[in-house]
C-alpha cells in the first residue's frame, strides 16, 4: 500500500506522530497559489523543451485551475498524511489528470519548488509591506503638514532640552520608516532570483532552460549554484531583520505616544476606537494600540533569532531544519503588516495638544542654550557662557521661576553682555526660527521637509 510519494522505498509507515511532527501542511498551506504558479511555470519550461508534452501541459494547466478553484472556496481537502502543500497538490493533480500529473515533477524537487514558493511569497509581503510604509508615511507627513509651527519640548534623556517643531518630531520617524522601505528594496532584489533547476541539490539531467522559468515567474535572475540555491535562506532572515527594525521605530513612536498620552504629558489624545477602558477604573482609557505594537516587537525580533539559529548548524545543502522557517517567517510579515496598516489609522485620528507642549517647553528652561548662544554673539567664549546661563538657571530654579521671567537688572548680574534684546532670545519661536538650516527645526526649513517628503510619495 502507498501511502506517500516515497513511500515505495520503506518497509513500515511512520507512527501517527512522526507524521504530525514532520507535517508541515497546516502552515505552509498558505502557499499553494505560489506553488501552483511554480509548477505551471515548470510545466510550461519543461513542454518548450520538449520533456512534456502539449497534451500533459494542457491537462497540468486544467488540473491546476480546478485545485484553485478548490482551495478558494474552500472545498480542497488537506491532508496531513500528504506532509506538506506541494505533496497535497501534486497528489489532487494526479487524482484529477491522471499521468500528466506525475510527470510534473521531472527534473524538479520539493527542496527547489520550496525555496522557490517562499521567495515568490516573499516577495509579495515586501512589496505589500513596503506600500503599507508608504501609507504610514503620508499619514505622518500629512500631520506634519499642520504642525510646522507647533512647538514642542524636544527631550534628551527624557528632560526638556530645547524647543522643536512637533512636525520636525514627526519626520523623524519618516526618516526612519524611509530607510526601512530601501532596506526592504534591497532585501528584495536579493530575494527576487529563481532556486528552481537546482532540483534536489545538484541539478538535472534533463535540458531545462531556467532563465526561461525565472522569466514566467518575474524573477530579475536564477541562482547561479544548485547546494546554495536549495539550503541557504538568507533571503529570509534579511527581510525579517528589516522587518525586526521596522517593529523597533514603531516601538519607540510607540513608547512617545503612551508617554504623551499620559496625562502627566497630556501632548496628545488618540482617537478612542484605538483605546480601551479598564473593568473596574471608570476614567481609563489606555492606548492599548501602541502597548501592544512594543510588545510584538519582541516577538518580531524573537523570529529573527529563531532564522539565524536555524540556519547556523546546516551543513550544505538542505535539511529539514528548513521547514521550521515558515512560522517565523509568516508571523513576521503579518505582524508587521498589521502594525503598521493599524498605526497609519491611528496617526489619522491623533489629537494634538498645542498649548500642552508649549506649556511645557516653556517650563523646562528650555531656551538656555539659546541665551548662551546670544552671549556667544556677543563676544563671550561658550563655555563661559554655558556657565553664566547655567548660574542664572540655577537662580530661577530656586525661586520656581522661568528665566523669561527674570528682570533685566538680575539677569545682567550673570553677564554684562545681556542688553535689552536678551529676553527675545529666550523665546520658543525665536529659538526654533533661528535653527535655520538643513537638517534644523526652524519652521520655514520643515515645511520644506514636508515639501520634499510629500513629492516623494506622490511617486512611490
Ligand atoms: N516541507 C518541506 C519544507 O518546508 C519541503 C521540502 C522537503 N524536502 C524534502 N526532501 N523533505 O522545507
Amino acid at each position: 500500500h502507498k501511502q506517500q510519494a516515497w513511500s515505495a522505498r520503506f518497509s513500515e509507515p511512520v507512527s501517527a506522530l512522526v507524521q504530525r511532527y514532520t507535517a508541515s501542511v497546516d502552515f505552509d498551506k498558505r502557499l499553494a497559489l505560489f506553488d501552483i504558479a511554480g509548477s505551471i511555470a515548470h510545466a510550461t519550461m519543461l513542454t518548450e523543451q520538449g520533456i512534456l508534452s502539449a497534451d500533459d501541459l494542457a491537462s497540468i494547466e486544467r488540473g491546476m485551475a480546478q485545485i484553485r478553484d478548490e482551495i478558494a472556496s474552500g472545498t480542497f481537502e488537506w491532508k496531513l498524511e500528504l506532509e506538506d502543500v506541494h505533496l497535497n497538490i501534486e497528489a489532487r493533480l494526479v487524482q484529477l489528470v491522471g499521468d500528466a500529473g506525475k510527470r510534473l515533477h521531472t527534473g524538479r524537487s520539493r527542496n527547489d519548488q520550496v525555496a522557490t514558493d517562499i521567495r515568490l511569497w516573499l516577495r509579495d509581503s515586501i512589496d505589500q509591506t513596503v506600500a503599507q510604509i508608504r501609507a504610514l508615511q503620508r499619514a505622518l507627513v500629512q500631520l506634519a503638514a499642520a504642525h510646522a509651527d507647533t512647538i514642542m519640548p524636544g527631550f534628551t534623556h527624557l528632560q526638556v532640552a530645547q524647543p522643536v517643531s512637533f512636525s520636525h518630531h514627526l519626520l523623524a520617524y519618516v526618516e526612519m520608516f524611509g530607510r526601512d522601505a530601501e532596506r526592504l528594496r534591497d532585501c528584495r532584489a536579493r530575494v527576487n532570483r529563481l532556486p528552481l533547476g537546482a532540483a534536489a541539490l545538484a541539478g538535472t539531467t534533463f535540458p531545462i532552460n531556467r532563465p526561461r522559468v525565472a522569466e514566467l515567474l518575474g524573477f530579475d535572475g536564477v541562482c547561479q549554484n544548485s547546494l546554495d540555491a536549495v539550503s541557504d535562506r538568507d533571503f529570509a532572515i534579511e527581510y525579517n531583520a528589516a522587518a525586526a527594525l521596522i517593529m523597533v521605530h514603531i516601538s519607540r513612536f510607540s513608547e512617545e505616544l503612551v508617554l504623551w498620552m499620559s496625562p502627566a504629558f497630556g501632548f496628545i489624545d488618540l482617537a478612542d476606537r484605538f483605546c480601551t477602558g479598564s473593568s473596574i477604573m471608570p476614567q481609563k482609557k489606555n492606548p492599548d494600540v501602541p502597548e501592544l505594537a512594543r510588545g510584538k516587537t519582541g516577538r518580531v525580533t524573537g523570529h529573527l533569532m529563531s532564522l539565524l539559529m536555524l540556519m547556523k548548524g546546516q551543513p550544505l545543502a538542505y535539511n529539514k531544519d528548513n521547514q521550521e522557517d515558515k512560522e517565523p517567517l509568516f508571523d513576521t510579515a503579518d505582524t508587521v503588516i498589521d502594525t503598521l496598516r493599524i498605526f497609519t489609522d491611528m496617526v489619522g485620528g491623533i489629537r494634538v495638544k498645542a498649548e500642552s507642549m508649549e506649556r511645557t517647553a516653556l517650563q523646562g528652561y528650555s531656551t538656555a542654550t539659546d541665551l548662551a548662544d546670544y552671549l556667544v554673539k556677543k563676544g563671550l567664549p561658550f563655555r563661559d557662557a554655558h556657565e553664566a546661563v547655567a548660574q542664572a538657571v540655577r537662580f530661577a530654579v530656586e525661586r520656581g521661576i522661568g528665566l523669561e521671567d527674570i528682570g533685566l537688572e538680575d539677569l545682567r548680574r550673570f553677564s554684562r553682555l545681556i542688553g535689552e534684546d536678551a529676553p527675545e532670545a529666550l523665546k520658543l519661536q525665536g529659538s526654533l526660527a533661528a535653527r535655520d538650516h538643513l537638517g534644523g527645526t526652524a519652521p520655514n526649513q520643515v515645511r520644506a521637509q514636508v515639501a520634499r517628503w510629500q513629492a516623494e510619495l506622490n511617486q512611490a
